[in-house]
């Protein structure tokens, strides 16, 4: 096999470990690192599993199979030989400022003028870790969602001083490894995912709050309503499609829009007695000790609607 070329993945946990199957599918060679050894080890273990566990359920990414793909993951020991002759590196290290800082100081030393610098980071803005780096215009956040093998969605948010060739390239390797970039033109606070997920939580949240309805029929209101047309389109699509245009929409909706809107409330601190109720509520429906048996109900359905996705799109 001819090499591809070389991706480093700071910090082999739960993302790492996605980034690394990823990139893996399409045959890029991945260095592992992470600063506890031990956790190197697992994460070989569970992506072999996991590689292996996709293969015999006929869902594998890439044409190349388990075991070759799992070929191209090197474990890493030392940063600098991890990012030596990189074109890529991932830092998916813990979600604390004052390590991100560290991390990227580091990576700064190892790094030619090349390499895209990424960050999973959920929610901490590139200009925050990377302001004093001597590669900072090589910086972006690439923030994946979980679980990233079914949720193609991966939000890039560029610092001020990020190249726009890094952005670029950033895009052209999404695409490659199968997934689905939205590009932020500049940063800001919650990205776009955590933003959009925010202002719905809030509304639920008021609405339960001013007891209007149960927890469970708003959690309906997704999952059997709104959620099944915005798993193919998104809400601009939606309404342009409800109207005849969306400038007819406009015409005759923005004004009532307008007035719901203005009864919206304030923004709810999620604590008292309607944060009790709604976690009692989510408890008694699925108790904790059953979450990994929800979760994987979850991934079943996941996996099935990608698929289902993939199919239809083909038409
Ligand atoms: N878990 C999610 O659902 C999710 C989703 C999107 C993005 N993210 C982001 O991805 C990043 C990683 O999250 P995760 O869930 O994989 O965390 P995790 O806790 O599973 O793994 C973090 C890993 O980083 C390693 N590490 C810590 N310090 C290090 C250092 N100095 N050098 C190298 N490795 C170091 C740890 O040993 C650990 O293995 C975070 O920034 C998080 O916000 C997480
Ligand atoms: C990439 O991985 C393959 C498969 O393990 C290996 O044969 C090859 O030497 C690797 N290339 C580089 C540059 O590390």
């Amino acid at each position: 096999m001819a090499s591809k070329g070389k991706i480093s993945i700071i910090g082999s946990g739960l993302i790492g470990r996605n980034w690394a199957m990823l990139f893996a599918s399409v045959g890029y060679n991945i260095s592992l690192f992470d600063i506890d050894e031990s956790r190197i080890d697992d994460a070989l273990v569970d992506i072999k599993q996991q590689l292996n566990s996709l293969e015999s359920k006929n869902l594998l990414r890439g044409s190349l199979n388990a075991e070759q793909q799992f070929s191209l993951i090197d474990k890493c020991i030392s940063m600098e030989e991890c990012l030596r002759n990189s074109i890529y590196c991932q830092e998916c290290v813990f979600e604390k400022l004052e390590l991100k800082v560290q991390v990227f100081q580091q990576i700064d030393k190892y790094v030619d003028d090349k390499t895209v610098l990424a960050s999973s980071t959920s929610c901490l803005l590139p200009s925050s870790f990377s302001a004093n780096l001597n590669h900072k215009s090589q910086v972006i956040v690439a923030h994946p969602v979980n679980p990233a093998y079914y949720i193609p969605l991966v939000e890039l948010v560029p610092a001020p001083w990020t190249d726009e060739k890094v952005v670029a390239r950033t895009r052209e390797l999404m695409t490659e490894i199968g997934q689905k970039s939205v590009t932020l033109k500049k940063e800001i606070e919650g990205f776009l995912v955590n933003r959009v997920q925010y202002s719905i939580l809030n509304e639920c949240y008021r609405l339960i709050a001013g007891d209007y309805v149960s927890v469970e029929d708003i959690d309906s209101v997704m999952c059997d309503g709104l959620g099944l047309r915005y798993a193919f389109m998104g809400p601009w699509e939606t309404a342009h499609l409800n109207a005849n245009g969306m400038k007819e929409y406009f015409e005759k909706y923005s004004k009532g829009i307008y007035d719901v809107s203005k009864t919206f409330g304030e923004i709810p601190k999620m604590e008292g007695a309607t944060a009790d109720h709604i976690a009692n509520e989510l408890t008694s429906r699925i108790p904790l000790e059953k979450l990994n048996e929800r979760r994987k109900w979850r991934e079943e359905r996941l996996i099935a609607i990608t698929q289902l996705k993939k199919t239809l799109d083909k038409h």
